[in-house]
């Protein structure tokens, strides 16, 4: 049976893990869900890694064979150092995808990349940036509330009327910019689509579908048949436990 692990300071990477049951239903999936320490975005980079390594550490005591680094802030501030500590482990990160302002025909497209402010700061978005985007095509935006929402939603779904309204009042900014799209620089941003493009009345892009094939690629025994296994395990670090969760009720309150 594969082991995958993934982890994000939250619910965030549950937009990754959706994509995976999707694509490698027959895997066993142990998520990480940093609550404790969330949100990432204001924390330094140092404190991130230091994070990034404990809960490798924890998702390695499950024998996992490849661990996806479920959050463009991790990532930018720890994927490395991750590789160089535990060379033995395969990691998958996540980034922004900013080639797809390249691979869309031209005309009329007017895109931005919404992120984290941290990864907005971190030199691996800045690189990234600059060779993805030399001519500086693509607008970016870092949300300084836009992850938090989401997660605390989540957790308290009963309020969707205050949820949509402080949304809506954190993209306020964006709203008469006229963009056609939006890449999505948070693995949370894609859990609320269908609010981001309603409301900023654009396209969005998630790259979790191309971080689910990059998995698929990586993982040995690839036994991609549907199979019965309808749990995955969730480690909440406010809890300190490991918990078996039905896949199905994976979304639930953004679905309602
Ligand atoms: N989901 C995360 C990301 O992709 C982190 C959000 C946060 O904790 O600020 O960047």
């Amino acid at each position: 049976m594969i082991k995958v692990g993934l982890f994000d300071s939250g619910i965030g990477g549950f937009s990754i893990l959706n994509e995976l049951f999707s694509v490698l239903p027959a895997a066993e999936y142990f998520y990480y869900s940093d609550e404790a320490h969330a949100p990432y975005g204001p924390k330094s980079d140092q404190e991130i890694t230091n994070r990034a390594i404990i809960i490798t550490e924890e998702l390695l005591k499950k024998n996992v064979e490849l661990i996806v680094v479920a959050c463009n802030t991790a990532t930018a501030s720890s994927i490395d150092e991750l590789r160089s500590k535990f060379p033995h482990v395969p990691f998958v990160g996540v980034e922004p995808y900013l080639n797809a302002y390249y691979k869309m025909p031209d005309g009329n497209k007017k895109m931005m990349v919404l992120t984290t402010e941290s990864t907005g700061k971190s030199e691996r978005f800045k690189r990234l940036k600059e060779r993805l985007d030399p001519n500086s095509n693509i607008d970016h935006y870092p949300l300084k509330n836009l992850a938090r929402l989401i997660e605390s939603y989540y957790h308290h779904p009963d309020d969707k009327n205050l949820f949509e309204s402080e949304v809506k009042d954190e993209l306020l900014f964006l709203k008469s910019k006229n963009y056609t799209h939006a890449i999505l620089g948070c693995t949370h941003y894609p859990l609320i689509t269908k609010y981001l493009e309603k409301i900023l009345q654009l396209k969005t892009i998630s790259p979790c579908p191309y971080i689910a094939s990059r998995v698929v690629a990586l993982v040995k025994n690839n036994d991609t048949d549907a199979h019965s296994n309808t749990g995955f395990y969730f480690f909440s670090s406010l809890i300190n436990q490991w918990e078996l969760k039905n896949r199905s009720d994976l979304l639930l309150p953004f679905n309602q």
